[in-house]
């Protein structure tokens, strides 16, 4: 098991290995180079260029529906006006940061960690890794995971009756086939997430026909894109704030916004609900209906709230070529799916906005001398390390906020983990929860979502104490993770 015991010629060592080179990732490099400039470290990329999610999905208006002031690195200031943004910009945004702090030098691409094993005896873990068919293996100190939520490979599948029968072309958004033409097709897209409110507007700029076909109804918001705060809005405040402080301006003021917007849906279900019908009424053309369209069975943010910068997709559904049916497929056919009320679609077209298949950790097998851990068993603490595994610490954000906002507190936490354990001899934490403890698990998401709830059980849960309970929000966290105690429930080994 132990390689570090094989030939040391062959193996690597260093103090930390990063798997993922998302925005994550890259995060925590930037952190680690500024906090820790002592720390060896090397990021491990399985793809060809960095981004994760924003490299991966392609297809068309792809964007982010968090602001780009919090998404972005806080280091680094969005630097367009539009707090809203397509994949592309993401991307060549993520390129320009990482090239302008230089962080190139770190990753490691078409690298993929296939297996990283603990060893009690040498304090290291010893990571496999897979370069071009050849697969060398690295010791190191700590590891942490940067590789997302979700499964890079396969979509979550869902069961679409008859699917197989059609004859036209099936499209999964996430292996979106950038050289097909859509032009002049007739579209159904499956959902109501995320995805499918996105890919409307963008389809029917030159499909014949694009339908959304949803079971149940998300609240989808408008967001103006000319961003009009005081402070931060008008073109002219480009020229009198330095982009530093822009930037942190704007980062601050997107925080407290989105913040207080879901907070007074938890205070005030009810009247949030009432609030959102409202702008979305004003919305509609005349044939479509808050209900059963737009009226979902929970209340804002119970579920991921879905976005629509300038109200594209509203906009989209006064033309013609667009449409939103509500219902349940009996059967797809050769040429369209037909519905329990006896409705039928046509289509040339199919995609299957059904979801993400979340995963852990990128799946990769890990274990402690020995032994295979089943992450979903253990309870996650501070949301940054896993119960029971040594000097592992673990890359989520906010499903309610920008994701980077938490993945962020995770960098902070362990540079100032890595700190107290250097001025204190210290060679091994991990997190041990009490012995006795009653602790009712709880989902370390909170979100109601169908993709949530089916992957539920793979995935650590939080607890309901101390430093074993989920991420509460921005502002709290953010201070915990700077200040707050981050030794409760670790044991330290020198
Ligand atoms: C379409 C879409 C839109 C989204 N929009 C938003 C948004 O607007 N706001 C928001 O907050 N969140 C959004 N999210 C969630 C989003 O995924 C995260 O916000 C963020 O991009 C995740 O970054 P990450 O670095 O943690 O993970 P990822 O972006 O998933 O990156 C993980 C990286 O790890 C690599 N990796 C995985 N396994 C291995 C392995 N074994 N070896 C080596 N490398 C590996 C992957 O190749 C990938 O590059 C969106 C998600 C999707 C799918
Ligand atoms: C790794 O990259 C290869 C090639 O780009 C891809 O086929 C595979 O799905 C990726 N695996 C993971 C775990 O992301
Ligand atoms: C966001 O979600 C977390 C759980 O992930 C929850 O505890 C928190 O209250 C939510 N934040 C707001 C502002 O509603
Ligand atoms: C952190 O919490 C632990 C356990 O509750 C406690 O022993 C320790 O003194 C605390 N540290 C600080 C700096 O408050």
């Amino acid at each position: 098991m132990d390689s570090t015991e094989k030939k040391s010629g062959d193996v690597e060592s260093l103090d930390l290995i990063i798997v993922g080179a998302g925005i994550s990732g890259i995060n925590c490099a930037y952190r680690l180079q500024t906090k820790l400039p002592q720390v060896t470290f090397t990021i491990f990329e399985n793809r060809t260029s960095i981004g994760g999610t924003w490299d991966l999905f392609k297809y068309p208006g792809i964007r982010s529906d968090s602001d780009l002031h919090t998404f972005g690195f806080s280091w680094h200031p969005w630097p367009h006006p539009s707090p809203i943004a397509e994949g592309d910009l993401i991307i060549s945004y993520m390129k320009e940061s990482v090239a302008a702090h230089g962080l190139d030098k770190y990753i490691n691409f078409k690298h993929k960690v296939v297996s990283a094993d603990w060893s009690s005896k040498t304090n290291r873990w010893t990571v496999a890794v897979e370069n071009e068919g050849v697969t060398k293996r690295y010791t190191s100190r700590f590891m942490v995971l940067g590789a997302g939520y979700y499964d890079y490979n396969q979509p979550l599948k869902v069961e679409i009756p008859g699917l197989s029968n059609f004859r036209g072309k099936i499209i999964h958004p996430q292996f979106w086939p950038t050289d097909y033409d859509h032009t002049d097709k007739k579209i159904v897209v499956i959902g109501s997430g995320a995805t499918a409110i996105t890919l409307i507007p963008a389809l029917a700029k030159t499909a014949a026909h694009v339908t959304m076909l949803q079971r149940s109804p998300s609240y989808i918001v408008s967001q103006p894109q000319q961003w009009s705060s005081p402070w931060t809005g008008p073109k002219w405040s480009h020229k009198i704030w330095p982009r530093s402080i822009l930037g942190t301006i704007k980062r601050l003021y997107f925080m407290w916004t989105t913040h207080w917007f879901a907070t007074l849906c938890r205070w005030f279900p009810k009247r949030m609900k009432e609030m959102v019908k409202k702008a979305t009424l004003v919305q509609l053309p005349p044939r479509l209906k808050w209900d059963p369209h737009f009226s979902p069975a929970y209340y804002p943010w119970q579920q991921r709230l879905c976005l629509a910068p300038d109200g594209d997709f509203f906009k989209a559904l006064h033309t013609p070529k667009a449409d939103v049916v509500t219902g349940h497929i009996r059967t797809v056919t050769e040429d369209g799916i037909e519905l329990t009320d006896g409705t039928k679609l046509d289509a040339d077209v199919v995609v299957t906005a059904t979801g993400l298949r979340m995963l852990f950790g990128g799946g990769i097998p890990l274990q402690v001398d020995g032994e295979r851990i089943d992450t979903a068993k253990q309870i996650l603490w501070n949301g940054a390390m896993v119960q029971d595994i040594p000097n592992l610490f673990y890359m989520i954000g906010y499903t309610n906020a920008s994701w980077t906002l938490g993945s962020d507190e995770t960098a902070f936490i362990i540079c100032r983990l890595l700190k107290y354990m250097e001025r204190k001899g210290i060679q091994v934490s991990v997190p041990r929860a009490p012995r006795d403890h009653q602790m009712k698990p709880r989902s370390s998401w909170q979100l109601t979502s169908t993709y949530v709830k089916a992957a539920e059980e793979r995935f650590p849960k939080s607890g309901d104490q101390g430093p074993w309970r989920p991420r509460r929000h921005v502002p709290n966290d953010w201070a915990h993770a700077r200040w707050g105690n981050i030794t409760d429930g670790l044991h330290f080994t020198a």
